[in-house]
């Protein structure tokens, strides 16, 4: 199959050099991981789901979710809610941070949201759905995107009604993942839906859903004319596989992932800070030293470790070599000064910088 995952293409006016998308995953996509993307081929990059209610009242957590990096662009910062109102302001808010798209959560299937009238329950409310695009479409200056799911029943083809409606409401962009609310994440992801969503609108569509190797992605592109695929779970703790998809199959050596796991942890802690870090990168140990990589007690080993420190010097004595694949990485970041920060916000929230 002859397709070019190198090949550009515009999300409204917004250049994206490649048509692999890294997804927005809950309490996996920050920063750290979505520069690492776009380091190994990603060609957009999307924040976790940020709850416009938390924008709303200023939520000290919730804000630095709005924290950009200078290497991430182009970026989509993704918003959930079900208020016209706080959802334009959120959408500004977004453009204040230098995101690059505002993306909007309509496929998240799990209650706490979905009781509010937000994330996968709007494609059972088109018209509370289409206000809300209206409304972020008219606040921001910035593309909009939505990300959905095919409908909130098993079966359903909802998606195919409402993509179009939300498109003639300003959406310059859908995502699709077509299970169901109500499947989560068990089945697999159908994209002859995909397919025929692509053939419905005249904006890109991103195909979203067991997207894990180039094979996949190159048929899913090829049969569903979309214009990306998107990678999530494949992509945890793997930066690897993006690369696979992008074209490159060398395997990671050890110290190669060693590498990547203590920039990763490094960078989390910056973000973060040393508590927060603590307990969200333990899935990350599994993550990385799994897949056969490492021995299967020596994730248990870091897991136990109280210290972040005790565990990047665990992870050098097993592969010494990695620190210098590490000073390589640190001499091709560019400066953490160059955040974009909002001039309007406590500087507390940044820890200054
Ligand atoms: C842990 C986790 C968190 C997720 N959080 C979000 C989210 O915040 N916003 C969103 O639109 N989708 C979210 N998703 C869905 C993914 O973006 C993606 O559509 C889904 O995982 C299917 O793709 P995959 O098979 O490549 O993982 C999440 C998925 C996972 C596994």
């Amino acid at each position: 199959m002859n397709i070019d995952l190198k090949e550009q293409w515009f999300l409204g006016p917004v250049e994206i050099p490649s048509r692999l998308v890294l997804a927005p995953m809950a309490g996996v996509s920050v920063q750290a991981f979505r520069r690492q993307g776009r380091r190994y081929g990603a060609g957009l990059v999307c924040s976790e789901m940020v709850s416009v209610a938390g924008i709303q009242h200023r939520n000290e957590r919730t804000l630095g979710y709005l924290r950009v990096g200078a290497d991430e662009h182009p970026l989509a910062i993704q918003i959930f809610g079900s208020d016209p109102g706080a959802m334009a302001e959120a959408a500004r808010m977004v453009e204040a941070a230098g995101a690059d798209v505002v993306d909007m959560n309509f496929g998240c299937p799990v209650k706490k949201v979905t009781k509010t009238g937000a994330g996968a329950s709007l494609l059972d409310d088109p018209d509370n759905a289409c206000r809300l695009v209206e409304a972020v479409a008219g606040a921001t200056s910035l593309p909009v995107s939505v990300k959905m799911r095919r409908g909130v029943e098993n079966g359903s083809r909802t998606c195919l009604e409402v993509g179009p409606k939300l498109v003639e409401a300003g959406a310059s962009s859908l995502t699709i993942h077509p299970r169901s609310a109500k499947q989560m994440y068990t089945g697999t992801a159908d994209h002859a839906v995909t397919a025929e969503l692509v053939s419905l609108v005249d904006v890109p569509v991103i195909a979203s859903g067991d997207i894990t190797s180039r094979a996949r992605a190159q048929s899913v592109l090829a049969t569903t004319g979309a214009a990306a695929v998107m990678v999530g779970r494949a992509a945890q703790g793997n930066p690897w596989a993006l690369r696979e998809i992008m074209g490159d199959e060398t395997e990671p050596s050890r110290e190669e992932i060693v590498a990547e796991l203590i920039l990763f942890m490094r960078e989390t802690v910056r973000e973060l800070g040393e508590h927060r870090a603590t307990g969200f990168l333990k899935k990350f140990y599994g993550w990385y030293l799994g897949r056969g990589r490492f021995p299967k007690p020596f994730k248990q080993e870091l897991v136990m470790l109280p210290a972040i420190g005790e565990v990047e010097s665990r992870l050098l004595a097993a592969a010494p070599g990695a620190r210098f694949v590490l000073e390589r990485l640190l001499s091709e970041l560019p400066d953490p000064a160059d955040e974009i920060l909002l001039d309007s916000l406590p500087i507390s929230i940044y820890g200054g910088g």
